[in-house]
């Protein structure tokens, strides 16, 4: 069951970016409900390539204050453990590095582009060059994995999070978001049975979700 929190005190209505015929929607459905027969080598260099050359504008174009404000109001509110060992997966940029600064005990940053990486700004968390579909991590490595705007991979996510552990589930533009998922999707997707709560704040919601 997902209990979902009033809003934050600062929601934004998203501005009209993507529906549900954007085809990185079809992607996002496959990458999360149809198993490991959605994700291959070649899709995994188109979507890397796709990115990359995207790079060097996203975070003039896509990282903003307003966008961040999900991620902050999950750690506010979402019960998640910051003292705990982190992992953002498809960190891109840097977003949500910059927005754990200073609230999170450690975090790791991957992606699967390395030009995204390379727009990180250095020094703030390691960043990894990886495709989530094979995490290079071990079983119950970490207590909270950080996705914003990704594609759910959802077995390598329980894989790497501790029994105790929690999905922090971000979309930045709500259901504009063109990578977007709702988190009864989102638990449903996820191996076993997962609960949670999810708000809306600025222009997007976020959910945290744990083993039930
Ligand atoms: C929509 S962008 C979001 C970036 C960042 N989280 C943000 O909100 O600004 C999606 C990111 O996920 C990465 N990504 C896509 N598929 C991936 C995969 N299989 N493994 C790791 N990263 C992936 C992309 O390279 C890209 O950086």
């Amino acid at each position: 069951m997902i209990t979902e929190l009033a809003d934050a005190d600062n929601i934004v209505a998203p501005e009209p970016f993507a529906g549900p015929d954007h085809p990185m929607r079809k992607v996002t459905n496959q990458v999360a409900f149809d198993g490991s027969g959605a994700w291959d080598g070649a899709r995994a260099g188109k979507i890397a390539g796709l990115f990359n050359d995207m790079a060097d504008g996203w975070t003039a174009g896509h990282v903003s204050d307003v966008r961040a404000r999900p991620v902050v109001d999950a750690l506010d509110r979402g019960n998640v453990n910051l003292d705990g060992s982190w992992l953002e997966v498809g960190s891109g940029t840097g977003a949500g590095a910059m927005a754990l600064q200073g609230r999170v005990n450690s975090l790791v940053c991957c992606d699967l582009a390395a030009e995204m990486l390379a727009n990180a700004p250095a020094g703030l968390a390691p960043r990894v060059r990886t495709d989530a579909s094979c995490l290079p991590f071990a079983d119950n490595q970490f207590d909270a994995v950080l996705m914003i705007n990704m594609l759910l991979f959802p077995d390598e996510v329980a894989r790497v999070l501790r029994p105790q552990g929690s999905l922090v589930w971000v979309n930045t533009l709500g259901d504009q978001t063109p990578i977007h998922l709702p988190p009864n999707d989102v638990a449903a997707a996820l191996p076993g049975e997962w609960h949670g709560t999810t708000a809306r704040a600025g222009s997007g919601f976020w959910a945290t979700l744990s083993r039930a």
